[in-house]
């Protein structure tokens, strides 16, 4: 029977919640299936992802990040920089979710993964809510919507990777993006410098949220035992800032953030 493994790192959520809606799509049809065509899956957070775990025991992969600063998310990189090349040339489904525009991460992650013999068959990009515009610019709806249909399109993207699974694997190498070259200066923004995050003290119930949560370890305590930032650590996923209960994490020094991420669910 083949053995399907999704494999994701998610910032803030969303992609997390395009893994798990893939994840689900796919449990169901291989109960669908008749028996010859039956396949199992199995799915992990790279920030989970048990000790025991053989990525040579699986025959295809799916692995999905968030598209960072126009580039795949650091953690996720970090993650690839210590797997063993897999044995066998294994059919890999890629997907990024982004706020906007996925400019060249899918091309960049891909050329990661040929090495280790995780070949791209199939490389899509999902439009999410954009993590860091909703700080940033909060007074636009835009930023807070997933893109129109993207139930049905993970649907259809799951099914077919599935059908394209067969051997030999064929790669499909994701295309250079042509307008990337618009997203220049997010990329140059991102790469100068981290902003500042703020703890309003007045709003914080000590819950260390922020210091569990983060995927950096970037959070010390002070002298108070309140939070304490290392800016120097800090990758500026914001996920701190979406997931604290109090909303007492801020870019601004000021005001905590007018609107925080929730799970869409369509
Ligand atoms: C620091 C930062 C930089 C981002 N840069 C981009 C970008 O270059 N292009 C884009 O389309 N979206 C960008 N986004 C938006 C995220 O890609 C998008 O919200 C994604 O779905 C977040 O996934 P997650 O919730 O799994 O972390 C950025 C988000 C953050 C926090």
């Amino acid at each position: 029977m083949l053995k399907i493994l999704v494999l994701y790192y998610s910032g803030v959520g969303n992609t997390k919640y395009v893994a798990n809606q893939v994840y689900s799509i796919l449990s169901k049809k291989s109960k669908e299936v008749e028996k010859s065509k039956k396949f199992s899956i199995e799915i992990h957070s790279i920030e989970k992802v048990p000790l025991s775990l053989e990525i040579d025991a699986y025959d295809a992969l799916i692995i999905g990040f968030p598209t960072i600063h126009s580039a795949p998310a650091q953690p996720i990189l970090n993650f690839m920089k210590i797997l063993m090349q897999l044995k066998k040339e294994t059919p890999t489904f890629l997907f990024t979710t982004c706020g906007l525009y996925a400019a060249n991460s899918l091309r960049i992650f891909a050329e990661k993964c040929i090495p280790l013999n995780m070949i791209p068959i199939l490389s899509k990009s999902y439009r999410c809510s954009a993590t860091d515009g909703m700080l940033l610019a909060p007074f636009m709806k835009f930023w807070f919507k997933n893109e129109k249909h993207l139930l049905p399109k993970l649907e259809r993207d799951a099914l077919n990777f599935i059908e394209k699974i067969g051997d030999p694997v064929e790669l499909d190498m994701p295309k250079e993006a042509p307008y990337s070259i618009l997203n220049y200066p997010n990329k140059w923004l991102g790469q100068k410098g981290v902003f500042s995050i703020y703890l309003h003290k007045n709003l914080c119930a000590k819950c260390y949220k922020c210091v569990n949560d983060c995927p950096v370890k970037a959070f010390d305590k002070d002298e108070e035992n309140f939070p304490l930032l290392q800016k120097s650590k800090c990758i500026n996923c914001y996920r701190c800032i979406h997931h604290c209960p109090e909303g007492a994490l801020s870019l601004s020094k000021k005001y905590p953030p007018k609107k925080r991420w929730s799970l869409v669910e369509e």
